[in-house]
């Protein structure tokens, strides 16, 4: 197979550590932050210095093996035990997107299944972050020709919808819903990224926009509010979004402001799409009712830069996510095809 790649990595192992790039920074500055402990893995995690789902899975198989390193002893059963509790300081870092835990369960299931002496271990777990990371390459590109395929054929170039940041920066390098629209743009079947900006954390605007400049990708930023007007206006032909976590029915955590988007599409007929990774299913969780969603600091909401934007006394709620419901999208586009919401248990491994 092929890879195609934005060239955009935003986790690199090299030197026997990880580069990150600092996503809080973007668009203003393009600086990297060199990571070799567990401890500074987990907190650049929280602070989002890396985010997107894919990408955090990524992130916390290097943190499992840097974590790995840092456990002193040559006895396999000590090392395993210290290895279940890097797992779980990685863990709590943020509870939302299941691609986390998914990677976290393979870097375990790596260190079980190797037998052999402590150091063996460390070298398989290495292998097991280098391959997570480059089947997510694999993976996005195939999403992104499977939902290249599953688009509407009219118009002949789309203008697409999208929110918050599914594209390389999210991902290992190649991107969900941005990824998508990117296998458009090289296919000439894409007039125009309308990206919404996304608040309170502005994905949309910083990031999203950022990668499409960077390719020559066509971008409009709108205000998460302006969306249904640009529907009503027939502006959009299509919405594609990410995901952090999908239960099995197809209901789908996603960025705050991905559910009235849903809602809106459906009023005015415009095809609704989720693209992720399998690893984006969690099979064990029946419904959205089950996902976790993750709260953030109220100061993501009433400060703008270190703006102050609300009167003292106010009261703030600020989840990250919301949950669509499965009946308001038209297909799920995952690396196996894109299917009904209701037939996503037929690609179950
Ligand atoms: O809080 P973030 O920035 O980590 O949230 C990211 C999203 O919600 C993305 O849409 C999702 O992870 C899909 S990324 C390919």
């Amino acid at each position: 197979m092929t890879l195609v790649s934005s060239r955009i990595y935003p986790v690199r192992w090299h030197d026997n550590k990880v580069s990150l790039i600092d996503q809080t920074r973007l668009p203003q500055e393009y600086t990297v932050v060199e990571i070799s402990r567990c401890q500074d893995m987990a907190d650049a995690i929280k602070s989002m210095i890396v985010r997107g789902a894919p990408a955090i899975g990524v992130a916390a198989a290097y943190g499992m093996y840097l974590g790995a390193k840092e456990i002193e002893t040559t006895q396999t059963d000590v090392f395993l035990k210290e290895l279940e509790k890097v797992a779980q300081l990685l863990r709590e870092t943020r509870p939302t997107a299941v691609n986390l835990f998914w990677a976290i369960s393979r870097m375990m299931r790596t260190a079980y299944e190797t037998l052999g002496t402590v150091d063996e271990i460390r070298d398989s777990l290495l292998k097991t972050a280098q391959d997570i990371q480059t089947e997510d390459l694999q993976t996005c590109a195939e999403i992104g020709k499977n939902g290249l395929a599953a688009l509407p054929t009219e118009p002949k170039q789309l203008r697409i919808l999208t929110h918050c940041n599914t594209g390389a920066l999210a991902t290992a390098g190649y991107g969900t819903a941005l990824g998508v629209i990117r296998a458009c743009w090289e296919a000439n079947r894409l007039l125009r990224v309308f990206a919404d900006e996304t608040r309170p954390r502005l994905q949309g605007a910083k990031l999203t926009a950022w990668e499409c400049v960077q390719e020559g990708i066509p971008v409009t930023v709108i205000t998460d509010s302006m969306a249904a007007h640009c529907m009503k206006q027939g502006m959009i032909d299509a919405v594609i979004v990410g995901a952090d976590r999908i239960t099995a029915n197809g209901d789908t955590a996603n960025k705050i402001g991905t559910y009235s988007l849903a809602v809106v599409s459906k009023m005015h007929n415009v095809p609704f799409y989720v693209a992720a990774p399998l690893s984006t299913v969690d099979f064990e969780l029946a419904t959205g009712e089950e996902i976790p969603i993750e709260e953030r600091d109220p100061s993501e909401i009433y400060q703008v830069g270190k703006t102050l934007i609300c009167p003292q006394g106010t009261e703030y709620y600020n989840p990250a996510f919301d949950v669509t419901p499965a009946n308001l999208i038209t297909a799920i586009i995952t690396e196996r095809g894109a299917v009904k919401p209701s037939d996503l248990l037929g690609l179950k491994y």
